[in-house]
């Protein structure tokens, strides 16, 4: 008989976790998500926009239903508990993908604490059945065939991967529950359409080649040519897989009581050549010039302007741009053999492209949450800070001449801006893909402390000596400045023109 079950789901806003809520949704399973609003949504809002992804007819749209709440601080009500009370699985798909620990503790907060508070909610609700969305590289730098039951990982390369092995252990010694681990490798857009919700990974070295595709001048034949020489040889493994094939795979083993206690790799057969990217890649933008030549790369003061833009964007990448190992996928097979391995391949990657492409990787719809954010970047820099420089002390100093690069992280709201200032002018603000090297300072922090500080809430020299701020290139002339932007922001206060939505995940 086919048995219906009521799915607690995390991450259900997330990349992966939008299509397992469309697949549990679509075969009448009752879900509750787990969701937190964020600055320009709030729960129901959210809620509602996975309801029209998940494509079900408005009359099911009862099988669904919301909890506010973050993983890092539970604090359910007695109404969220009763909610929860009869669902009989836990699919457990969030997690912080940032590489390394933040200032705000992640990503061992969401990925290790987060699962600790979520395995007292199943505790407390009696709920038994575990699915833990876990990664491929919790097996470390290993070079070696890597066995799904493999537990000899070597040290990892950075905190989400020990982060998340950590919370693979946490959930594996709790004698209570029936647990299933599931280890995707690299997620990327949909096989069919190469739909994607966010832009992470990979898709910045994607969207490197995809910028300076478009500043390279043909020569007199029309070729276009990106000098970029990468120190790889080209045969390197990537284990790129499309979101609709994992969900697929997490919902059929979720659902199949046999899997308890059990790993999977939920990885490709036939890895991609990291030479096939490229030419896919080359191919998409009209290109050619990206080389790979091994060990005989330039040192980093010898590369030129387009691989030191290609570094900066690939170092986000971590270690998944080098060799995966072989991952053994017996118990995948043994479970799943219906399941069809895809064949990611150059006209993949071009659906993947011609997605990004049309939805501007992403930036649609940030221009619309940038208005909607409070603090709105655009708004401080290109209108507020001209205005308010010239009104102000800086443009009294006649011997100040500085060219400054501003990057806010966060894909809502954040961005890059270069401004040029000369004799005390601002003679230039504008947001850029990239900020170019030639720049005397930058400035680099998330859009949280942007917030703050353009309100003032923080100084710009607190927000640097307590590592909030990140200042590269002559740290003299930088430091200088920082003093004359908090006098510029006492001067004449920065007021913005929409308020903030509080998140309750502070
Ligand atoms: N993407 C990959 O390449 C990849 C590869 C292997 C494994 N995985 C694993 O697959 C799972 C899903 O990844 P994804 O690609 O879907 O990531 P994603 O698109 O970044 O989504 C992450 C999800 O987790 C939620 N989340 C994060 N912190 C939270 C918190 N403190 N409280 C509540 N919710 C929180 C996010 O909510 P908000 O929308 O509110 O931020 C979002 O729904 C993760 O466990 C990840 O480790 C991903």
């Amino acid at each position: 008989m086919d048995v219906k079950h009521h799915i607690f789901l995390t991450g259900a806003t997330g990349l992966i976790g939008r299509y397992l809520l469309r697949n549990f949704l679509q075969d009448g399973h009752q879900v509750t998500v787990l969701i937190r609003p964020n600055k320009h949504q709030s729960v129901p809002e959210r809620l509602n926009d996975l309801i029209t992804f998940a494509q079900i007819p408005k009359k099911t749209s009862s099988q669904i239903q919301a909890i506010e709440g973050c993983l890092k601080d539970l604090a359910l009500s007695s109404s969220d508990f009763n909610k929860i009370e009869s669902c009989d699985m836990i699919v457990h798909s969030a997690a912080s993908l940032s590489f390394h620990k933040n200032m705000n503790g992640e990503p061992w907060t969401t990925n290790l604490e987060g699962t600790r508070n979520l395995i007292n909610v199943a505790r407390k609700t009696g709920i038994k059945r575990w699915i833990q969305v876990s990664t491929a590289y919790v097996c470390g730098q290993q070079e070696e065939k890597v066995y799904e039951d493999d537990h000899n990982p070597a040290s990892t390369q950075n905190d989400y991967e020990s982060s998340k092995r950590a919370a693979e252990e946490l959930i594996t010694q709790q004698q209570d529950l029936d647990w299933t681990i599931l280890r995707p490798g690299i997620v990327v857009g949909d096989s069919n359409s190469g739909y994607a919700s966010t832009y992470q990974g990979i898709y910045h070295c994607l969207k490197s080649v995809a910028f300076m595709s478009r500043k390279i001048k043909p020569d007199n034949n029309g070729n276009k040519k990106l000098p970029i020489r990468y120190n790889l040889s080209g045969k390197e493994k990537t284990n790129l897989i499309p979101v609709d094939w994992v969900a697929e795979a997490i919902t059929q083993l979720s659902l199949n009581p046999e899997t308890i206690n059990q790993y999977f790799h939920l990885t490709s057969q036939s890895p991609l050549l990291a030479e096939t990217l490229v030419d896919a890649v080359q191919d998409y933008y009209e290109l050619t010039g990206i080389e790979f030549i091994g060990k005989d790369a330039p040192q980093p003061e010898d590369k030129n302007i387009y691989e030191k833009i290609f570094d900066r964007e690939t170092k986000r990448l971590g270690p998944y741009f080098q060799d995966d190992p072989d991952f053994d996928r017996s118990n995948l097979n043994k479970f799943l053999p219906g399941l069809e391995d895809f064949n990611v391949n150059k006209a993949f990657i071009h659906k993947l492209l011609d997605f990004a492409e049309s939805d501007k990787w992403g930036k649609a719809e940030n221009k619309t949450d940038k208005r909607k954010a409070g603090v709105d970047c655009n708004e401080f820099f290109e209108i507020y800070f001209p205005d308010a420089a010239s009104r102000s002390k800086i443009a009294r100093i006649k011997n100040l001449n500085i060219s400054i690069g501003f990057k806010v992280h966060g894909d809502h709201g954040g961005g890059n801006w270069s401004c040029i200032i000369k004799k005390g002018d601002v003679v230039s603000v504008k947001e850029v893909s990239f900020l170019p090297d030639s720049l005397d300072v930058y400035y680099s922090t998330n859009h949280e402390i942007f917030e703050e500080i353009v309100t003032g809430a923080i100084t710009t020299r607190d927000a640097f000596f307590k590592q909030h701020l990140q200042i590269d290139g002559d740290i003299e002339k930088a430091l200088l400045l920082s003093v004359l932007l908090e006098d510029l922001l006492q001067e004449i206060p920065f007021k913005p023109t929409n308020q903030i939505r509080e998140n309750i995940c502070a």
